[in-house]
């Protein structure tokens, strides 16, 4: 397992992320996605599209950010959406009371006191009021992970959600939300993609948008953030047959990371012990990060509080008429709600990997590579002229401008090939292109892969084909 530093060094260095607005500073809990990290993002985002509306029962939807403050009181979210915030009084130091005690119980595990941190679970797990918080902390002299001390203040409710007002005067009757979830988009335009999509339940309705949550503490990088974008599915289907989708989802979407080249070991199933007022049944796929697991993905059962909720404060019928079989009810509905820069976070933590390799004159050195799945991979292909003159440099400019048309593609002349290679390497492009003597006598050269280094001569004019291959 790799250090998480050592990634978000890579990141920063390469161009993935950056800290938004880093010349003022930063702004906590924001990111900006660099040339490389946008195009991880898009292909991530293009692979979950496909595999989520390539078929004939999901629609595709891009609802509004900012949406009739009533969506949210509908939803629950102006009266439940809040986390448990905590302040220290000598250290000024605030904190979600919840992941205090957890990090707590965290560290009485690393420390081996084994019953202590399963007594201080139990506990949490049982927490049914904002009090009960308190008391755990204070129970068990739980301090600030900064200053040492445990002076703290009571536990209140902290609402996530972001107010802005619509047009030019700042009154509460104005104030709108920015959505800190996709799904209500897709809930209140459920009977829109019904019927013009002319579909049948079960059908579901897939979204991929920004989301905003004013987190009490960000973290882990690009794990827990203020803004980010979320890959949202809501499966529509007749009540009593959840259980069958529920299950039909958590496998679809767990085969879909596994296809996209996540390692089966770093991903693990995690029951919820306490189910949200809107669920039935719910699990999340977690990520084994370098801080520990942490979720990437649930998968929820959430039953028909959400379009009940709307028929009853929007007033208009949130119904599904079955004409066949003569019966009209309000669908249950099973959604998947991944992150998707949790995931780009988890896919570059997979993909990271450093190994010592010896070349032809027995010479070792650690390359770093990224192996990520090809059709994730920022640049799919990169040409280098093996030398800078000879009418190399020309052939290799022309087929690059060639596959550009097709595929991501970088050009490097700059330096030993082998240099070029690595830098190649670590940024996981999958395929490099080299152009040699023999390529401007026979119109062939190397192509070489980026996990096991070998390379093969292939005519130029099938190196397109020879790609879009690899990347079925
Ligand atoms: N509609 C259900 C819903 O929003 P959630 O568990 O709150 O459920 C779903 O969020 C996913 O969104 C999470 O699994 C995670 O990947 C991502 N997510 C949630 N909060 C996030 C945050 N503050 N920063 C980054 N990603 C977040």
């Amino acid at each position: 397992m790799y250090k998480l530093d050592t990634i978000i060094s890579l990141a920063k260095r390469r161009g993935f992320v950056f800290r938004s607005s880093e010349i003022y500073g930063g702004l906590n809990g924001c990111w900006d996605y660099g040339p490389l990290g946008v195009e991880l993002l898009r292909n991530i985002k293009e692979a979950w599209w496909k595999s989520m509306t390539y078929r004939d029962d999901i629609e595709g939807l891009d609802a509004a950010i900012l949406m009739h403050p009533k969506t949210w009181e509908a939803s629950g979210h102006t009266s439940q959406f809040s986390d448990p915030m905590i302040d220290n009084k000598s250290s000024k130091g605030r904190y979600r009371a919840d992941n205090l005690i957890e990090e707590h119980i965290e560290r009485l595990r690393r420390k081996k006191k084994t019953n202590l941190a399963d007594e201080i679970e139990k506990s949490l797990s049982e927490v049914d009021e904002l009090s009960d918080y308190f008391d755990i902390i204070m129970k068990y002299e739980i301090k600030d992970p900064v200053s040492g001390s445990t002076d703290w203040t009571e536990v209140r409710n902290f609402n996530l959600m972001f107010k802005t007002f619509v047009g030019p005067v700042e009154d509460t009757g104005n104030a709108v939300y920015l959505r800190p979830e996709t799904a209500q988009g897709i809930f209140v335009n459920f009977k829109n993609v019904l019927e013009t999509g002319r579909q049948k339940v079960p059908f579901g309705i897939a979204q991929i948008g920004k989301a905003f949550r004013n987190e009490i503490n960000t973290k882990n990088f690009l794990f827990r953030t203020r803004e980010f974008e979320q890959m949202e599915m809501q499966y529509f289907v007749k009540p009593g047959q959840e259980q069958k989708w529920f299950d039909y989802w958590k496998e679809q979407r767990w085969n879909w990371f596994v296809e996209y080249g996540m390692k089966p070991e770093n991903l693990k199933w995690k029951q919820h012990d306490k189910l949200a007022h809107y669920a039935n049944m719910a699990v999340d796929i977690e990520y084994k990060f370098p801080f520990g697991w942490g979720e990437i993905e649930g998968i929820h059962s959430r039953t028909d509080f959400d379009l009940s909720r709307h028929f009853e404060y929007s007033g208009k019928k949130m119904e599904y008429v079955d004409t066949v079989n003569k019966e009209r009810y309000i669908p249950y509905v099973v959604e998947t709600s991944g992150g998707v820069s949790r995931s780009l976070m988890a896919f570059l933590c997979n993909a990271y990997d450093e190994e010592v390799v010896t070349d032809d004159k027995g010479k070792s050195e650690t390359r770093t590579v990224l192996r990520f799945h090809p059709r994730l991979a920022p640049v799919t292909v990169a040409v280098f002229p093996l030398v800078n003159k000879d009418g190399m440099p020309e052939t290799a400019h022309k087929i690059y401008k060639g596959l550009q048309k097709e595929y991501k593609t970088a050009y490097d002349k700059g330096g030993a090939i082998g240099r070029r290679y690595r830098r190649q390497d670590e940024v996981g492009t999958p395929f490099c292109v080299t152009i040699d003597g023999q390529s401007l006598e026979d119109e062939t050269v190397t192509i070489r892969e980026r996990d096991s280094m070998a390379q093969q001569r292939i005519a130029i004019d099938s190196i397109s084909t020879y790609i879009s291959g690899k990347l079925k």
